[in-house]
């Protein structure tokens, strides 16, 4: 498949108009043919003037990885510090904006993958329009699992997903920018030291090049677009809210089996991620606990990050692992994995309190 031609642009342009509907914006959605991490970057290269004051959500591993980022490029900024597995709250926000009003971006995150937390950015919008601050999020975790409103939660630039909870195939990264943001790239009157990564370099070729399908400075890897399609289809498909629906419902049910095992969470209940939840291991054992699962379940979970590295694991409740098969058994092979490590986890209690959960 040639990454321009009639042919092409018709598959492009339904998966544009597919990724929109998951944003749920009116605004303009990219594709871009790199990792999460850059898609973040191509934000401040695009959207934070070098000059300006950024302000960025700290409450995890990905928190601090933008943090780097936005400090890579010299940006000057504002620190919103949590600790891992606190949320941000609104009042939060007000708070540091009273301190500094010359902020011009505020980067936060919406699913803190590290920590399982779900910060509640649909109620920084309104505070951050107040300000005429640009709204940038990273909803790398929730995107395809997790309700998401751009445009009615007023965010100017978002950062999608095609291999987490949307259930896709890593390598191409949608991301959505508001009208508002796009003036302002159009209005800005500085250059960013970035060819790749400039916003204004795909706006020249949406318009030249766009007519004969490649709207696109560069080849895209169209294989990775067409997987990404079919990802996107089947979320539709069943339909957003049901979506959600059966991630909320898995999530909540998987963290009343990991409280009946006597395990405490990182998360609190009422900010817990539908995506992800982050466990907190006794004794330095999470390494152990990961490696018996994965070698007598075929179980694989994740270990923490950062300062969470070895104390925690996480467990990954997104896309088609969001279901009664896949979490059953992970419940199953927890608790026996931490009994062969000497807790009293009891594997009936949990499975129990898992299925009631569930409604059976
Ligand atoms: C919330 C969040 N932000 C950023 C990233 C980084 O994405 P990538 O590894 O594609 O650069 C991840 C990856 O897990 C993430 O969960």
């Amino acid at each position: 498949m040639p990454h321009y031609g009639d042919e092409w642009k018709k598959i492009y342009d339904e998966v544009l108009n597919l990724s929109r509907s998951i944003f749920k914006t009116d605004g303009e959605v990219l594709l871009l043919p790199t990792a999460g991490s850059q898609a973040i970057e191509a934000s401040v290269v695009n959207l934070v003037s070098p000059k300006a004051k950024v302000l960025v959500g700290v409450n995890g591993f990905f928190g601090e990885r933008v943090l780097k980022i936005a400090r890579a490029h010299g940006r000057e900024v504002v620190v919103l510090e949590k600790d891992y597995g606190d949320v941000i709250l609104a009042e939060d926000l007000e708070k540091i904006l009273m301190k500094n009003e010359d902020i011009e971006a505020a980067l936060m995150i919406y699913s803190e993958t590290s920590t399982g937390v779900l910060n509640p950015i649909k109620t920084y919008g309104k505070i951050l329009r107040e300000r005429d601050i640009l709204f940038i999020v990273d909803a790398i975790s929730a995107y395809g699992g997790v309700e998401l409103r751009m445009d009615e939660w007023e965010v100017d630039y978002c950062v999608g997903y095609p291999s987490k909870a949307l259930g896709g195939l890593p390598g191409v990264i949608p991301v959505a920018i508001s009208k508002r943001a796009w003036r302002m790239i159009d209005e800005r009157g500085w250059s960013p030291q970035a060819w790749f990564l400039d916003f204004k370099v795909w706006k020249e070729c949406i318009e030249e090049w766009g007519p004969w399908g490649h709207p696109y400075p560069t080849t895209m890897p169209t294989h990775t677009v067409i997987a990404l399609r079919e990802a996107l289809r089947r979320v539709l498909e069943e339909g957003l809210e049901n979506v959600y629906r059966r991630h909320r419902l898995i999530a909540s049910a998987f963290r009343r089996a990991v409280k009946t095992m006597g395990l405490k969470l990182i998360a609190p209940e009422d900010h817990a991620s539908p995506t992800v939840t982050a466990i907190r291991i006794p004794q330095d054992f999470s390494g152990k606990l990961r490696e018996v699962m994965l070698k007598k379940f075929d179980v694989m979970i994740a270990g923490g990050l950062g300062r969470l590295a070895g104390k925690i694991v996480r467990v990954g409740h997104m896309g088609y692992t969001a279901a009664e098969r896949y979490i059953s058994i992970t419940i199953a092979a927890m608790a026996y994995a931490l009994r062969e490590l000497g807790f009293r986890a009891d594997f009936f209690k949990a499975l129990r309190a898992f299925y009631e959960a569930l409604g059976h």
